[in-house]
């Protein structure tokens, strides 16, 4: 399967995606990156790897169905099988979505359902919680609300600061977003209007 993953900054999540996929069995290829910030880290990752890059800049566009359609455009230019969205930083239309429904991933740093949204990290030392960690999940109209596939967890030491979190926290995703990705591509997870199955079964 052509995988095409999008992002908006550093890519480490990119980086976890290129070095994996690159390995001798793996079930697909990353076709093109696409970002909407020119500049991104990220772009520089693919263009090392020899992997085409685009970039939409929302910034050139009004509204945000304009900059969606400008998207899917470049997007279904390289006809991709799977969207993956990796630290991409834009909300996206129903219609956008709903073209990728089951075939595009998401990953976040939270134990979803729980923190939604941004500072994610500092939300779960402000509650006080003893542990936290790192989602992927389908990506439907809800932000970050999508059936969750996958989780990791990572627990909260005394003295932990929102950075040190972020960092176990991204040790966690580079080892779990490959993975997911890999079930896409094998066929093995799916969505459907009861929600996310592997291997057939409801989760
Ligand atoms: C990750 O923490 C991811 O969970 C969130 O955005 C961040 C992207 O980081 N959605 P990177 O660009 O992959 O380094």
């Amino acid at each position: 399967p052509k995988i095409l993953v999008l992002a908006s900054g550093s890519g480490t999540n990119l980086q976890a995606l290129i070095d994996s996929t690159r390995t001798r069995d793996f079930p697909g290829e990353i076709v093109a990156v696409g970002c909407n910030r020119p500049g991104a880290f990220a772009l520089e990752r693919a263009a090392q790897a020899n992997i085409p890059t685009f970039v939409v800049n929302h910034k050139d566009f009004t509204s945000r169905e304009e900059f969606d359609a400008a998207l899917l455009a470049e997007i279904l230019r390289h006809n991709p099988d799977a969207v993956v969205l990796a630290g991409f930083m834009r909300i996206l239309t129903r219609d956008f979505v709903r073209a990728f429904r089951g075939r595009m991933l998401n990953i976040h740093p939270s134990l979803l359902p729980a923190y939604t949204g941004l500072n994610t990290h500092q939300r779960v030392l402000d509650a006080g919680d003893a542990v936290h960690g790192v989602s992927v999940h389908f990506v439907t109209e809800e932000l970050d609300g999508g059936p969750v596939i996958a989780q990791a967890e990572v627990p909260v030491a005394s003295g932990d600061t929102a950075e040190s979190l972020a960092e176990k926290v991204q040790k966690q995703e580079h080892t779990l977003y490959p993975i997911v990705v890999r079930w896409l591509c094998e066929g093995r997870i799916s969505l459907d209007a009861n929600g996310v199955s592997f291997d057939g079964k409801p989760l």
